[in-house]
C-alpha cells in the first residue's frame, strides 16, 4: 500500500515534530488538534524550526514554503477520511486514546493504518477498541523528532505483517531507523531507560550523591551524552512517574516501584524543564 496522505492527531511537542518530518519527506499532512489555537501553535513551532534551517543554510527558502504548503490544519475529524496513515500523538491517557481510536476507526477509510506514538500504553488494548486491530500499530518517535533517528515500531498482538511493513517503509522514507519490538509494558526503550532514571533518583533520595554528581558519573564513566536526572527533567518528571507506574502495574514486580522522591517532586509541581524546576532549576 502506498501512503500519500498522513494525519497527525495532537499538535503538541511530539505531534508537531512528527508532522514536520512527514511534510519534509513529501507527504501531504493534516495536523489535527482539539482547537484551532493548538493547531496553529504546532504549525508555528514547525515554521520556526524550518526558518532556523534556512538561516543555517541547510534548506532553501523555496523548500521551506513547499513543506509548509503540504501541511494542512485540521480541527475536524472528517479529515481522517482522506488519510492513508494516521499517527496519534495526543496526551498519554488511555481513555483519551481509546476514544480517539474509536472515532478514527469510524472516519478513516478501510485501508488506513492507525498508529499511536504512545510511550507506554498497550497497543493491543488500543487496537481492540477498533474494528481493524490488524491495522493498528505503535510508531514511537523520539524527542526531538526531527533530530532523533529511532522509530520503535511496536507490534500489537494482532498487528499484521503488512501493517508492519508499510510503517517500516514509511519510517525509512523519513530517514529514520525503525526497530521492531513486541507489545509489553514500556516496550524496549522505556523498559530499559526508566528504571535507570528511577534508580538515579533513588541514589539522590538515599543521599548517595547530589544530582550533579549522579549525572557526572553517568556522563564521564558510561559515556552517556546527558546524565539521567538531566534527561528526566527534559522528558518531564510526571511522564517518568507515569511510565514507572505502567511498568510496576504491568509486570506486578516491585523492582519497578517509583522512587518516593520522584512522587514528591511531581506532587510539588516540580515537573522538570517545562515548569522551571525539577532536579535542576531552569528559572531565568
Ligand atoms: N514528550 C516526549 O518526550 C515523548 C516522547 C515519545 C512519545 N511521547 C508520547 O507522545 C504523545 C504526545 O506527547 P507530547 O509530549 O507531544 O504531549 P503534548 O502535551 O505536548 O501534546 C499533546 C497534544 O494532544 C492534544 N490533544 C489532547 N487531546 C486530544 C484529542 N482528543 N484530540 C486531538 N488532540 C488532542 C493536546 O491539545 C496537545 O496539543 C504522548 O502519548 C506521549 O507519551 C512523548
Amino acid at each position: 500500500m502506498k501512503i500519500n496522505n498522513v494525519m497527525v492527531v495532537g499538535a503538541g511537542q511530539m505531534g508537531a515534530g512528527i508532522a514536520q518530518v512527514h511534510a519534509q519527506a513529501g507527504y501531504e499532512v493534516f495536523l489535527h488538534d482539539i482547537d484551532k489555537e493548538r493547531v496553529e501553535k504546532g504549525r508555528a513551532s514547525i515554521e520556526k524550526q524550518l526558518s532556523r534551517q534556512v538561516e543555517k543554510g541547510r534548506m532553501e527558502k523555496a523548500e521551506k514554503e513547499a513543506v509548509l504548503g503540504r501541511l494542512h490544519s485540521s480541527v475536524d475529524m472528517e479529515n481522517a477520511g482522506r488519510a492513508d496513515l494516521v499517527i496519534e500523538a495526543a496526551v498519554e491517557q488511555m481513555n483519551i486514546k481509546t476514544e480517539l481510536f474509536r472515532d478514527l476507526d469510524r472516519h478513516a477509510p478501510p485501508h488506513a493504518i492507525l498508529a499511536t506514538n504512545t510511550s507506554s500504553l498497550p497497543i493491543t488494548e488500543i487496537a481492540n477498541v477498533t474494528k481493524r486491530p490488524d491495522q493498528v500499530i505503535g510508531m514511537h518517535f523520539m524527542n526531538p523528532v526531527p533530530v532523533m533517528k529511532l522509530v520503535e515500531v511496536i507490534r500489537g498482538l494482532q498487528s499484521s505483517d503488512e501493517t508492519y511493513e508499510v510503517v517500516k517503509t514509511t519510517a525509512e522514507a523519513l530517514g529514520k531507523m525503525p526497530v521492531e519490538v513486541n507489545d509489553f509494558p514500556g516496550f524496549v526503550s522505556n523498559r530499559v531507560l526508566m528504571p535507570m532514571i528511577n534508580e538515579a533518583v533513588f541514589t539522590v533520595y538515599e543521599g548517595v550523591a547530589e544530582p550533579e554528581a549522579v549525572d557526572e558519573v553517568m556522563k564521564l564513566g558510561m559515556n552517556h551524552p546527558m546524565g539521567p536526572l538531566t534527561l528526566a527533567d527534559f522528558i518531564g518528571l510526571d511522564t517518568c512517574l507515569y511510565i514507572m507506574e505502567v511498568l510496576h502495574e504491568g509486570f506486578g514486580d516491585d523492582k519497578y516501584r517509583p522512587c518516593p522522591l520522584l512522587r514528591k517532586y511531581v506532587k510539588a509541581g516540580w515537573l522538570g524543564k517545562k515548569t522551571g524546576r525539577g532536579f535542576y532549576s531552569y528559572e531565568a
